[in-house]
């Protein structure tokens, strides 16, 4: 699969089959998360990876997140003491987000299908995320992402419209 058909192929998935993923695997997944471009080149992320099926079950409970159940989730994370500083600070989400974008397109390589089920800003699911996993004050869990092996099929396809494109 080269790269545009992984950006066309990926998709939420919401089902999945019970089967672990390897650590192998999950090596690879967080090595592509960790090729992301940061700004300043901060990388200000931390990824927790969540293999144990108690711990998966306490972060699909639906009175916080809107999550399903998966072998294994990845709650990636900034890190507030590698932010930039003053009016940058902010920067964290767009590096977080796009080392999240490499591992939704690099699972697709194991076969493997994905969900980036939002947390921040949301306070009720941040703050839920962070007392289940107990992470420090300087932790802010940005996206718990599903990964498995699918139980469902779906399109490859773009969202493409002529009309959000502005020539200059
Ligand atoms: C920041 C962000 C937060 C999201 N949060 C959730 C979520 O909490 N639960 C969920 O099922 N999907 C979530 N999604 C997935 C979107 O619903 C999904 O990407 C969108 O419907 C488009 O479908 P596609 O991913 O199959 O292209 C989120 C996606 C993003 C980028």
């Amino acid at each position: 699969m080269n790269v545009i058909e992984a950006i066309l192929k990926r998709r939420s998935i919401r089902k999945f089959s019970k089967e672990k993923v390897s650590d192998e695997i999950i090596n690879k997944l967080l090595e592509a998360a960790m090729a992301a471009p940061s700004a300043c080149n901060k990388t200000p992320w931390e990824f927790y990876v969540v293999k144990s099926d108690e711990m998966n079950r306490k972060l699909e409970d639906p009175q916080y997140f809107r999550t399903y159940e998966s072998p294994l989730k990845i709650v990636v994370c900034g890190n507030k003491n590698d932010f930039m500083a003053n009016d940058r600070e902010e920067f964290w989400v767009q590096d977080c987000s796009s080392a999240i974008e490499n591992i939704l397109l690099s699972a697709l390589e194991y076969g493997l299908g994905t969900c980036w089920c939002g947390v921040y800003p949301v306070n009720d699911r941040t703050k839920a995320c962070k007392s289940v996993i107990g992470l420090d004050d300087n932790i802010i869990p940005l996206g718990i992402i599903l990964v498995g092996y699918p139980l469902e099929d779906k399109e490859a396809r773009t969202q493409y419209e002529k009309n959000r494109i502005h020539i200059i």
